[in-house]
């Protein structure tokens, strides 16, 4: 197959862990004899910096002429300090999940056996958690209005949901919820906000469609607590734009690190295959953030934009033994050798190349 992929490695640590993704998704196109053709983009501070524009009319052409975006991070020291910047990095990454559409945020969370160890929670607790975050993406506060009056002491931001995205978010949701365990949750704060309340008319309609997924509710706050005091509940969780952005971030912990943790953004352009831990301005150029979110966000490309499922599982693999032979970041060393990010990308790729 051929497949046109854009890079949009953005900053901080994203173009160093970008580079490991491309190098496993290089192994396997060798392996299944496909052809990755690369494009690259700016987005973030660096598109900023370059065109004063932190999501550019060049970089939404080049992801809607391609049939997947890999990207890693935006997000930079200077602007965090600077609340009164005129444009933001981030933007960037919110131009880019509006313009193409990408309403559906997956965040599956997974254990890895030899890391149950680096998880903050109990072993047992943890030990077989397994869930898919379904996060809504272009709606809610992050786009509803927003504003400050006049004397500048008044702020407010409008969290506003359409009938149709939130169907299209909770159809989805069933269906992979169908083709998991056939268990959904529905988060909401629907005790409180009005916003909730129709999330949660419209779960009740669809729910008789999806006879074979068992659906719950959980108000927002229970579910914070749930995420820590028994995750295993999970199967698959949705929610609105908040809500998720915080949920995510939690249950990221689980696996013992936000390395770990990779992410897809798809809906009606070209879908997004992003890493969720950040630019991480600390370690940038240093060659020790690791790099395995980003290439599983890889592995998550190949299964959800091309359907190449074996694909997807070649890479899995490959990361899986590099963990269990301690091919680690300094984030999971736990006091042993620290191997640079570069060096997990090559031992990954080459486990690719000969297994
Ligand atoms: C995420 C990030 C973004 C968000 C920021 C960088 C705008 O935290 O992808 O979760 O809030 O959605
Ligand atoms: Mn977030």
């Amino acid at each position: 197959m051929k497949m046109k992929i854009a890079l949009l490695p953005g900053d901080g640590i994203g173009p160093e862990v970008v580079a490991q993704a491309v190098k496993a998704v290089d192994a396997v196109c060798e392996r299944k004899g496909h052809k990755a053709e690369y494009s690259f983009g700016y987005v973030g501070a660096c598109a900023i910096r370059e065109f004063g524009d932190a999501f550019p009319e060049q970089t939404f052409k080049t992801c809607m002429d391609s049939d997947a975006v890999l990207f890693g991070a935006v997000g930079d020291p200077e602007f965090d300090n600077n609340p009164k910047a005129k444009v933001r990095p981030e933007q960037g990454l919110l131009a880019m999940r509006k313009s193409l559409g990408l309403y559906a945020n997956l965040r599956p969370v997974e254990t890895f056996p030899s890391l149950l160890h680096k998880s903050p929670l109990k072993k047992d607790l943890v030990e077989g958690a397994d869930f898919l975050c379904v996060r809504e993406l272009t709606g809610g506060m992050y786009f509803g209005q927003k504003g400050r009056s006049d004397d500048g002491n008044t702020a407010y931001d409008t969290n506003i949901y359409h009938r149709f995205e939130v169907e299209r978010i909770l159809k989805l949701s069933f269906e992979y919820a169908r083709q998991r365990r056939g268990h959904l949750t529905v988060v909401d704060k629907a005790n409180v906000l009005e916003s909730s309340r129709l999330w949660r008319q419209i779960a009740q309609e669809l729910a008789p469609l999806y006879p074979d997924v068992q659906t719950d509710y959980m108000y927002v706050d229970n579910a914070a607590m749930k995420l820590i005091s028994g995750p295993k509940f999970f199967d698959v969780l949705v929610t609105e734009n908040t809500f998720g952005d915080i949920l995510t971030d939690e249950a990221s912990c689980i696996s013992g690190s936000m390395g770990l943790l990779a992410s897809a953004s798809i809906g009606e352009h070209t879908g997004v295959f992003e890493p969720i831990h950040g630019s991480y301005p600390q370690a940038a150029g240093k060659n020790i953030a690791n790099p395995v979110a980003t290439i599983l966000s890889a592995a998550m490309m190949f299964e959800y934009a091309f359907g190449l499922v074996e694909e997807g599982a070649m890479i899995r693999s490959a990361v899986a033994a590099s963990l269990d032979e301690g091919i680690v970041t300094e984030d999971l060393a736990d006091g042993g050798k620290a191997y640079y990010t570069s060096e997990v990308g090559d031992w990954i790729a080459n486990y690719i190349s000969n297994n």
